[in-house]
């Protein structure tokens, strides 16, 4: 791997002033390399006593970053400066991860080198694969995956401390390989079948789908339609700059934690419904919609009535325009039900959903366009995939963007993340004895 430099923010030549009660400060503007402009406070408190305040860091920039570029007015994603569609177009998973870890394409033996240590890695040590009998069968498949990576590291003590990029990329290829047979593993364990091994013949996504739903005596055959969605939902999952999962990789790796520990905090926080668990939501809307037996244009009606009900897979705190990542699933999805032969009710829901939505002036007006999750979760219930494995799938994806902004931290060396806050508590009170408290 190349050596990895690190690009630079510009600083411009004026400088932004904040005119606070007791003081008036200069504080530089620094530019990035698409024109964003910053206010660099980071000497604000030294120099006035101020600190700023941004509860649930909407328009607080927490790092600079080469990995991926978002302009959401117009509906831009790039990696590494490649436009998303481009890539959707052109390459494998694997050739993205490489992109996004290393930060350049890879060339022809780098991308057949990569590709032979995702399955010189792909088995779990048998130790580790006992731990899969420790958890109960109706056990969470997210918090088996956590664990799981968490439990990996113990058996790869020499990638605790990693001392170059060639290391770096040989633990990266470790996680992304295991992360893939435990996401597997931990399906068959809860449907209480038997493990079904790798098999080193098969690509990345076809092996995953190969041990999810093979048999003993039966070899599960993907068909290229069914590859290429689920290398899409891959590859559009596979980095979204600092969100709440990403910037919790930088949070716990700033500390110097491995990169198996940030991680496997990463998946815990993808957890959670407001991140990673999005797609599961639109999916119990559109089965309610199903079974309730009301109209699209109900549904429609009521998101916009004020009551507390969205539209689930609408909008997007980013994305104002569109979002990239959606009408590329959309297309994706309609490849693949077009090839099965059959319409999943669902997806007639969800594109009679869209069209009534799109043309509505409530939605027009406040810019709210179908997001990725909205034809997400159609695409995995196409391929088989349970409804509690979606984050998990999500999880395989954000994979390769996780590892890229450890090693970018790795490489800065920057200080520990430790934010600063407003305190509202009690003022100075004296401790009172028990007997005396009421
Ligand atoms: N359905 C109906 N109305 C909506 C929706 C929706 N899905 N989303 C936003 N609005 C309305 C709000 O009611 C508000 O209306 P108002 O101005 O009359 O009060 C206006 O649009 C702005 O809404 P905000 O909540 O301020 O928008 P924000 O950018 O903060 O929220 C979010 C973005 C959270 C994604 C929101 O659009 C939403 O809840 N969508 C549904 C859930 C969803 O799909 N989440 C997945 C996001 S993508 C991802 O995480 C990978």
């Amino acid at each position: 791997m190349d050596k990895y430099s690190r690009g630079k923010a510009t600083t411009a030549s004026e400088v932004a002033t904040l005119t606070l009660p007791d003081a008036k400060v200069e504080l530089p503007i620094r530019i990035g390399t698409e024109n964003e402009r910053s206010v660099d406070i980071s000497e604000l408190r030294s120099e006035s006593g101020y600190i700023t305040l941004d509860e649930g860091y909407g328009n607080t920039g927490a790092c600079s970053s080469e990995i991926c570029f978002i302009d959401g007015e117009q509906g831009i994603l790039r990696y590494r400066g490649y436009p998303i569609e481009q890539l959707a177009e052109n390459s494998r998973f694997t050739e993205v991860a490489w992109l996004l870890i290393s930060g350049e394409l890879p060339t022809q033996s780098q991308a057949a080198d990569f590709s032979a240590l995702l399955t010189e890695y792909e088995l779990l040590h048998e130790g580790l694969r006992h731990h899969f009998e420790g958890f109960p069968p109706d056990a969470h498949p997210m918090a088996m995956l956590s664990t799981m990576i968490n439990a990996a590291s113990c058996y790869h003590p020499d990638l605790l401390e990693l001392t170059d990029d060639d290391h770096l990329m040989e633990a990266a290829a470790k996680l992304m390989s295991k992360v893939r047979t435990i996401a597997a593993f931990s399906y068959r364990k809860s449907k209480g079948q038997p493990i079904v091994y790798p098999d080193p013949a098969l690509s990345y996504c076809r092996n995953f789908l190969h041990m999810m739903f093979s048999i003993p005596y039966a070899q599960y055959e993907a068909s290229p339609t069914m590859v290429r969605a689920l290398t899409l939902f891959l590859l559009l999952h596979a980095e979204h700059e600092q969100n709440c999962s990403t910037s919790t990789v930088r949070m716990v790796g700033s500390s110097g934690a491995n990169l198996f520990a940030s991680v496997a905090a990463a998946v815990c926080a993808l957890w959670g419904p407001l991140h990673g668990g999005a797609n599961v939501e639109v999916m119990r809307m559109l089965e309610q919609i199903q079974d309730s037996g009301a109209s699209v244009r109900e549904i429609v009606d009521r998101a916009k009535s004020g009551d507390s009900f969205r539209l689930m897979g609408f909008g997007h705190r980013v994305y104002k325009n569109f979002d990239p990542r959606a009408l590329i699933l959309k297309k994706a999805a309609d490849d693949l039900f077009s090839e099965m032969g059959k319409a999943d009710p669902l997806l007639q829901i969800a594109e009679e959903l869209e069209e009534i939505a799109l043309n509505d002036e409530y939605f027009i007006e406040r810019k709210l366009y179908p997001n990725v999750d909205f034809y997400s979760g159609i695409i995995l219930r196409a391929m088989g995939i349970p409804r509690n494995m979606f984050t998990v799938m999500f999880a395989i994806g954000r994979m390769p963007g996780w590892i890229a902004h450890w090693r970018e931290q790795f490489h800065a060396a920057d200080r520990i993340h430790r934010p600063r806050q407003l305190y509202i508590g009690p003022t100075k009170r004296d401790y009172v004895p028990m007997d005396q408290r009421r």
